[in-house]
Formats: structure tokens, C-alpha cells, sequence
């Protein structure tokens, strides 16, 4: 039986000593290859102007922006020590002149619509306190045919899943909000019955074992 969820905050991570052991922790993802980059790849978010909802560290869009060409990023962030650390990794990864990170919600985007060719996000969905209106306004600043991805735990996974992602946490100390994360997340059902209510109806769910993706 799925546990009840347990909803986080909407305020993001923030304070220099949690922003920068997340860092720490994204950062060994993605040293062992364990950021969904290639899912972003496969689901043809390859081309244009992508926006990334919640990219903390930003790992996911700088390797993105490395791995493509002529592509160009704004990431889009409720903490601003997200957004001074993402700036920041841009600097150290040469990509500033592709990659810039606002200060906004997803439930707010501050842009015109069409504005985008690609919208994605991992890690943050389980965070935003209204997703109804974030996927309202993720098919808003699409370009028409545009494409999206949205990654991020399922509450539903196995119990040797979650300890498999405890153990993996370093830092240590980021094992409790790791756990956390995993119970405000959602089951693939809660999932579809929430797309289905905003213009993202048409998308396909991929169930993996940790976690879902939300492609188009
Ligand atoms: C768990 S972190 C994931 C960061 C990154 N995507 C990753 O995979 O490492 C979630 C991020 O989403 C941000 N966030 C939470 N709610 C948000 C919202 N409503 N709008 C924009 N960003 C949000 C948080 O500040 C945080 O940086």
C-alpha cells in the first residue's frame, strides 16, 4: 500500500550550507552519470531555446547545452541561492553566453507565450505547490509542436528503490530530504489524473523504477 503524500514546501532550497551540500550531491550524480540527460536526449529536447523549471545546480541544462548545438537556456528558479550556485556553474562550465537562470515560479512564468521550443524539469515537480497551473503554463510558452520532459520520483517505488537512492545520497546529511522528497512525490495515477486536467492531457507517462517522465 503507497503512502500518503506528504506535501514540501514551496519555498525551494535555500541557505548557503543546504544549497551547497546539494550541489555537492548533483554534482556526483552527474560525475556517475546519473542525470537524466540522455531521457531529455531521447525524448528529441535537442534543438532551440529549452526553459528548465527548478534547475538548482543546473547540472541537467548546462550538460544539456554541452551535449547540443546552437541550443540556448534560461533556467528558472524560486531560490535565489539556486540561482546565484546555477550562475555560477554556468561561469565554470564557459556557458554563460548560452545559459542565463531568473528568479520566478512556475506557476508564474514571465514569459510571452510561444516562447519556447522545449521546456524541461527533473527533481522538482514533487517542490511546486500548484502543479495544475505550472503545466498550464509549461503549454503556454511552448511553441506550438513544442517539446517537453518533466522528471521526478515516484512515491510508489519499491522499498529496495528507496533504500537503493538513501544509500546513494552524499552528503549523508541530505538523506532526510531525499526521503522527504520521496513522499511528496506522486504515484503515476495521481500524476495522469493532474495532466489531465491541464492542456498537457495528450502526454505519455514512462514509469521507470525510481521514479516518472512525462514526455511529449
Ligand atoms: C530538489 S531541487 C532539484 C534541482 C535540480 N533540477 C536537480 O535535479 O538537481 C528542486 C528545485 O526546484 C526549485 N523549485 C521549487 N518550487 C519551484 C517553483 N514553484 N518554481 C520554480 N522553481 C521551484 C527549488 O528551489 C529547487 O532548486
Amino acid at each position: 500500500m503507497t503512502r500518503e503524500r506528504v506535501p514540501e514546501t514551496n519555498v525551494g532550497i535555500t541557505g548557503a550550507q543546504i544549497v551547497g551540500m546539494y550541489n555537492e550531491l548533483q554534482r556526483g550524480l552527474r560525475d556517475a552519470g546519473r542525470i537524466p540527460i540522455d531521457a531529455i536526449l531521447d525524448a528529441k529536447v535537442t534543438c532551440g531555446l529549452a526553459l528548465e523549471i527548478g534547475p538548482g545546480p543546473g547540472y541537467l541544462g548546462l550538460e544539456w547545452l554541452k551535449q547540443t548545438s546552437r541550443t540556448e537556456l534560461i533556467g528558472i528558479d524560486i531560490s535565489p541561492d539556486m540561482i546565484a550556485l546555477a550562475s555560477q556553474n554556468a561561469a565554470d562550465y564557459g556557458l554563460t553566453d548560452r545559459a542565463r537562470y531568473v528568479l520566478g515560479d512556475g506557476r508564474r512564468l514571465p514569459f510571452e507565450d510561444g516562447h519556447f521550443d522545449a521546456v524541461f524539469t527533473a527533481g522538482s515537480l514533487h517542490e511546486w505547490e500548484q502543479p495544475l497551473a505550472t503545466f498550464c503554463e509549461i503549454a503556454r510558452v511552448l511553441k506550438p509542436g513544442g517539446r517537453y520532459f518533466i522528471d521526478d520520483f515516484r512515491r510508489d517505488m519499491n522499498p529496495f528503490a528507496r533504500w537503493f537512492l538513501w544509500l546513494l545520497a552524499k552528503p549523508s546529511a541530505m538523506r532526510a530530504g531525499l526521503v522527504s522528497s520521496i513522499n511528496a512525490a506522486y504515484t503515476p495515477r495521481e500524476l495522469r489524473a493532474m495532466l489531465d486536467q491541464t492542456p498537457l492531457r495528450g502526454a505519455t507517462i514512462v514509469e521507470q523504477t525510481l521514479g516518472l517522465e512525462v514526455i511529449c
